[in-house]
């Protein structure tokens, strides 16, 4: 029987309960497509940190990296807050990007048409938003030296730096190229390159890049003004490629077209093993109390059957069931409409695989 080593990290917050109904998805999945999902779990932020005195283990590093993807819940909560940089939950993050080489984020924005008015836009403006944002992940202030606060005559100044080598520009713009060309041939690429040298090298590099896909048209938008156009007329995107910064930003944005942060799946993706997570965090608030949207959490467990795997007819049929259940009218209560009804995350992950089972049979 064809074995997939999968590496289980729930994180934090929300992450164990959504990475539970990932489970019974991929459990379905297994059944029906006679395929074994060899899962090893691992702890990783907050948790990591409580138990390890840091939030990423190099075995478990070593054990995701060991594996044909790796799944991811969520990382952090105020409980870690007070604790030094150094070993923030969030580097636990950091650290399985960089250590795994994922300078690649992939971050689908697609609005389901019964979830239309759970956004808090016109129906009119993002009906059939089908978008994705690829974001440079290993990369720019996130990872650029020198960083840090210190103190220079009596008062305290903090530093981080914007850098990116054009070896790290071409290679995302490459995959910005590459998927636009599957789909749309429309790439976007955002900057701030009336300000920012870094983005200015940003901008040149893509264009030159460009030259290699003369059937893709390329675009550059200053990032304020994408930030303005992605709420004003969200439906002129197809493929945004831009920096890590932006693309936290603009990304966190998007989503909320969709209606909810639950709602959108993200692929990490570099030269070896690819990760998989929701875009959305811990949400330490609503933690332990079956009310998370698991939707996120399985809907990347869905790219990664595609995209890791290569169950594609599995990944669409698990992406069929979601919307599925969503038209049948049930829903979490981050996405609660009038009329609808309101389940928490074991039975919203519930009736998804067993709609899976239904489409699989
Ligand atoms: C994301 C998150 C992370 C990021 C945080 C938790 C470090 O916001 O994946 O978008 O900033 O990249
Ligand atoms: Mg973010």
């Amino acid at each position: 029987m064809k074995t997939f080593r999968i590496a289980v990290l729930p994180g934090d917050g929300i992450g164990p309960e959504v990475m539970q109904e990932a489970g019974k998805v991929l459990d379905v999945v297994a059944e029906r497509a006679a395929v074994r999902f060899e899962r090893t779990e691992g702890l990783v932020g907050g948790i990591s940190y409580d138990t390890y005195g840091t939030p990423l283990t190099d075995a478990v590093l070593q054990m995701a990296a060991q594996s044909d993807a790796v799944l991811l819940g969520a990382m952090g909560g105020p409980k870690w807050e007070p604790l030094d940089y150094s070993v923030r939950p969030e580097r636990g993050l950091l650290g399985l990007r960089a250590g795994l080489g994922l300078f690649a984020n992939l971050r689908p924005v697609r609005v389901f048409d019964d979830l239309i008015d759970a956004s808090p836009l016109r129906p009119e403006i993002i009906r059939g938003i089908d978008l994705v944002i690829v974001r440079e992940l290993t990369g720019d202030v996130y990872f650029g030296e020198p960083r840090g606060v210190r103190v220079e005559k009596g008062e305290r100044i903090g530093v981080n730096t914007m850098i990116y080598s054009e070896t790290e520009i071409r290679r995302i713009a490459k995959v910005g190229f590459e998927l636009a060309r599957k789909r749309r041939k429309k790439l976007l690429s955002v900057d701030k390159a009336n300000v920012l040298e870094t983005t200015e090298l940003w901008r040149t590099v893509t264009t030159e890049v460009g030259r290699d896909y003369p059937d893709v048209e390329l675009s550059h938008m200053y990032v304020d003004n994408c930030a303005m156009q992605l709420i004003r007329n969200p439906g002129q995107f197809d493929v945004i490629v831009t920096t890590n910064l932006f693309g936290d930003i603009l990304s966190d944005e998007a989503s909320m077209l969709t209606g909810s942060m639950g709602m959108l799946p993200s692929a990490s993706q570099g030269e070896k093993t690819a990760m998989y997570e929701p875009i959305h965090g811990s949400a330490p608030d609503i933690a332990g109390k079956n009310l998370a949207n698991p939707i996120a959490m399985i809907l990347s467990t869905a790219m990664m059957l595609r995209l890791s795997l290569g169950m594609a007819t599995e990944a669409d049929l698990v992406e069929k069931a979601v919307r599925e259940v969503l038209k049948a009218g049930f829903r979490t209560g981050d996405i609660r409409q009038p009329g609808t009804t309101v389940v928490g995350t074991a039975e919203m992950g519930d009736r998804i695989a067993r709609q899976v089972g239904a489409l699989m049979a």
